[in-house]
Parts: C-alpha cells; sequence; structure tokens
C-alpha cells in the first residue's frame, strides 16, 4: 500500500490509506487511544478504538512520544464541533485498524513542540538533529531553501549563472583572521579558507563571464555572536559594463521580489529604498547600518535602506592608513584623482554600497578598481612595500593588464536576511548546524584533537600540553 503524506488525508475521507511517521504524543480517553502522528507535511490525529480493531488498540498503548510508526486506517470526517481550525487535517481524523512500530525512541532531551526558546542552548545544539524536528525550524528551512531557489531564478532570468569556486585558497586581506589549513604535500605552506569568493569573482569578469553569481559558504575567524558564524553563506554576485546605479536597481528588484514572493505578509516601508550617505546615517542614527522604522513594534514591517559614501580609507592605532570595507572598491569618480596621486586620503570617497534591513547590515558591494594602477594605489596607501603586493596580489595585477572591464557586486549575508525576514533574533536559527558562541560543534565534538599519526603527515607540532602528553 502507497504511504499518503499526512497533508494530502483530508481528500480522501471515506478511504483506507497508509501513513507514517513521528508520534508527536499519546494520550488516552476512557477506551478510546489517540495519537497525533507528524511527518514533513503536517499532524493527524489517529483514533484507536477496540471495536475497530482489538490488535492495534493494545499495540497503542504501549507506543510512546517520538516512535515512528505506519498507521493504515480509515480517514473519517470529525464530528463539527470536534474541527481542530488550527491545523491542515483539524477536518479529519483517522480510525486506525493496523499499527506497525518501525522504531522506538528514547525519551527525547526536550519538547520538540514548542518553539524550543525554553530549552539550553548547549542542549539543543548537542542534540539537534531533535532539535530540527520543531515545526518552527523546518518553517525557516524550507523557506531558505524557496529563498535560495527564488534567487537562483531570479539571477538565472538576468543572464547571470552560478560558478564555483575553490574552498581551499590563499589567504587574503578581507579585514577577518583566516582559518588555514595545512598542506600534506608542501610542508611548512598553508591553504586559506575563502572570507568571501572576492577575487575570484573579478577574476570571472576578466575571464569575460560578465555575470556570475554564487551561494557561497564564507569562511572568517571573528568571534561567533548572534548575527555572525564562522562559517555564514553569502548570495554573492558580480557584473561587468556597470555602474553603481545599475547594481543597486538590480539588487533593489530582487530583494523586493523575494520579500513580496515569498513573505506576502510582510510591508516594506520605503520603495525605492531611501539613501543615505554613511555621514547622514552616522550623524541622524548613530549607526551604519541604521534601524529607520517608523514603527519598531510591528513585526511585518521592513524598513531597508542603502548606505553610500563611506570613506575609502580609516587612519590605523598605529597612525597609517587601511580601508574601512574592501581593499578592491573603486573611489567614487570624483576621488579617482585623489586616490591616484595619494592625495587627500581621509577625505577619499568609496563606491561601496551596503543595505541595511531592520538595524541588520544584510549585504554590502562595490565598483571595483579594475586599472592595475589604481588597485596597486590602495595597497600603497596602506603601506604595503612593492614587493608585498607583488607577492601578494600579482594573479589580479596581471589578470588587470590583460583586458579588464568595468565591473562591480555585492554580497548579501543569507544567514542575517533570512533570520530577519523571519524575525529571528540569532542567525543561528536558520542555520541547520550552526556553531555555538564559543565555536564548538557540541554534536559532532568539533573542533576535536587529530591523532599524532595525522599531525605528523602534514607536519604540525602543536604546542598543546594536554596533547604533548597523549601522544
Ligand atoms: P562583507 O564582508 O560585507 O562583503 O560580507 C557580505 C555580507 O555577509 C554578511 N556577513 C556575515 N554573516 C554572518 N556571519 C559573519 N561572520 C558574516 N560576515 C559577513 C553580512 C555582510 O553584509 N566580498 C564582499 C562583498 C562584495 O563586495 O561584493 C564581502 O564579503 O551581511
Amino acid at each position: 500500500m502507497q504511504r499518503f503524506l499526512i497533508s494530502e488525508t483530508a481528500k480522501h475521507i471515506g478511504e483506507k490509506v497508509k501513513v507514517a511517521g513521528w508520534v508527536t504524543v499519546r494520550r488516552a480517553h476512557g477506551k478510546l487511544v489517540f495519537i497525533d502522528l507528524r511527518d514533513r507535511s503536517g499532524v493527524l490525529q489517529c483514533v484507536f478504538v477496540p471495536s475497530v480493531n482489538k490488535e492495534a488498540h493494545e499495540k497503542a498503548q504501549e507506543i510512546r512520544t517520538e516512535w515512528v510508526v505506519e498507521l493504515i486506517g480509515q480517514v473519517i470526517k470529525r464530528p463539527e464541533k470536534m474541527v481542530n481550525k488550527e491545523i491542515e487535517t483539524g477536518s479529519v481524523e483517522m480510525s486506525v485498524e493496523e499499527v506497525q512500530v518501525i522504531s522506538k525512541a528514547q525519551t527525547p532531551p526536550f519538547d520538540v513542540t514548542t518553539s524550543g526558546m525554553e530549552v539550553n542552548e548547549e542542549v539543543r545544539m548537542k542534540y539537534r538533529y531533535l532539535d530540527l524536528r520543531r515545526p518552527r525550524l523546518q518553517h525557516n528551512l524550507i523557506m531558505r531553501h524557496k529563498a535560495a531557489k527564488f534567487v537562483r531564478d531570479f539571477l538565472t532570468a538576468e543572464g547571470f549563472i552560478e560558478i564555483e569556486t575553490p574552498m581551499l585558497t590563499k589567504s587574503t586581506p578581507e579585514g577577518s583572521r583566516d582559518f588555514v589549513v595545512p598542506s600534506r604535500l608542501q610542508p611548512g605552506k598553508f591553504y586559506a579558507l575563502p572570507q568571501s569568493p572576492q577575487q575570484y569573482k573579478q577574476l570571472f569578469m576578466v575571464a569575460g563571464l560578465e555575470r556570475y553569481f554564487q551561494i557561497a559558504r564564507a569562511l572568517r575567524d571573528e568571534d561567533v555572536r548572534g548575527d555572525r558564524q564562522f562559517e555564514h553563506t553569502q548570495i554573492d554576485m558580480e557584473m561587468s559594463f556597470v555602474q553603481r546605479e545599475d547594481v543597486m536597481e538590480l539588487n533593489e528588484r530582487m530583494i523586493i521580489a523575494v520579500v513580496q514572493n515569498l513573505f506576502p505578509e510582510k510591508k516594506i516601508q520605503e520603495i525605492p529604498f531611501p539613501r543615505l550617505s554613511y555621514k547622514e546615517a552616522m550623524e541622524k542614527y548613530n549607526s551604519d547600518k541604521p534601524d529607520i522604522r517608523t514603527d519598531k513594534n510591528d513585526p511585518n514591517l521592513l524598513a531597508f535602506c542603502w548606505v553610500i559614501d563611506f570613506p575609502f580609507f580609516e587612519k590605523t592605532d598605529e597612525g597609517g592608513w587601511t580601508f574601512t570595507h574592501n581593499p578592491f572598491s573603486a573611489a567614487k569618480p570624483e576621488f579617482a584623482k585623489d586616490l591616484i596621486e595619494k592625495k587627500n586620503i581621509g577625505n577619499i570617497l568609496t563606491t561601496q554600497y551596503d543595505l541595511a534591513l531592520n538595524g541588520v547590515e544584510v549585504g554590502g558591494g562595490s565598483v571595483r578598481n579594475h586599472t592595475p594602477e589604481a588597485l596597486e594605489k590602495v595597497f600603497e596607501i596602506m603601506g604595503y612595500k612593492t614587493e608585498e603586493i607583488k607577492k601578494q596580489f600579482s594573479h589580479m595585477l596581471d589578470a588587470f593588464s590583460f583586458g579588464a572591464p568595468p565591473h562591480g557586486g555585492i554580497a548579501y549575508g543569507f544567514d542575517r536576511l533570512l533570520a530577519t525576514l523571519l524575525n529571528e533574533t540569532s542567525i543561528r536559527e536558520v542555520i541547520a548546524f550552526p556553531k555555538t558562541g564559543d565555536g564548538r560543534d557540541l554534536m559532532m565534538d568539533a573542533p576535536s584533537e587529530i591523532y599524532p599519526a595525522q599531525l605528523k603527515e602534514l607536519h604540525i607540532k602543536v604546542e598543546n600540553p594536554k596533547l604533548k602528553k597523549k601522544a
């Protein structure tokens, strides 16, 4: 007999069907036993009546929460006053004739039917596969999938192609600490995991691919917080022959389409998205990702705004200069000459644009320097010696010397965007297997020590007294 999804049962009143899933609750009312059965599509009330099937009724008494069972029975209409309007299958129930226990379950460490907010986070993470049984988290992952698919389809229709970029790459200056991977074949050398696909995507533009996107993992060894993880996902894109306006226009259209198609209950406060200069944002909101909502109590209000005209450079503690966002950005056209002449450095504004949503920086990008001279100047301003520039960035400078189109792009923090759209306070609620605040995966027990033989093969000595003793 073919298995039916629970959500389909209401269309089969009077028929005998098979359903399978997890037992959410079991209760007894006099002689009757009730089970709420859950699968990925919904919840169904199942009734065991001794006169319908004595054996099934007896078996039902044994069944406990979270067991996996398969039930065969007749779908019947509930009497009018027993209808549960809260659930899709609330007008029907199943009168069970056959039960098969597929798999028993230990008592779960927490209730999987609640929001989970009342459960200690460490316990939730240790048993994340149970935590993910919660309808709230399942909904979040389904919406994540739908948003990724929507963006893929949208960008594909706009002529973009999705291209993967390497995970084992070279350390680059994106402003965070790198995660590094030792090389077995090149003793003493290390790969870095990408902080973003920034350089590769610009090289796609040199290659003439013109419109690239990727739903890409980016890795940064920075302190984990509510809106930060070691690994986050970016909706990353780059376009050739564009100016700032073109990138912002396409992206504004894409974000509005995502909201209107997938989150129709949400109201966008202002279209077109308002634009604030960095200076205005700081003066008025004291934030470079201002929350401009007119009503902060409305959970369905989305206040997007672009922040533009950021200073390109800021002073370091040592008195030198560093970039504020991205070393590959171009200066605004009116400051291009100052950049080349390395004049009025503190006043140079960049083409950077950030998208803020309800006080969260959900994305950012810029138009890039596509001439080797301009890129070289950026690194010179930051105090890099010619030798160092050659060593670190010769691939970019070389590439730009072979005919580079003007180009620009953006990357969204996909997790942050989703968390905000789903009214979640932490991006952990929209990531299947996130790390804890101290960067651990409690379920897999990572990071973990590795065997001395592995260390030896990688030519690594670990200065950790605990490890030394073991080895
Ligand atoms: P940026 O560093 O601003 O730009 O990153 C883009 C967006 O990614 C999100 N984000 C994060 N989300 C979760 N955890 C983190 N640790 C984290 N770090 C960043 C933010 C941010 O706006 N290559 C450039 C993009 C470009 O210029 O095209 C880049 O990575 O929402």
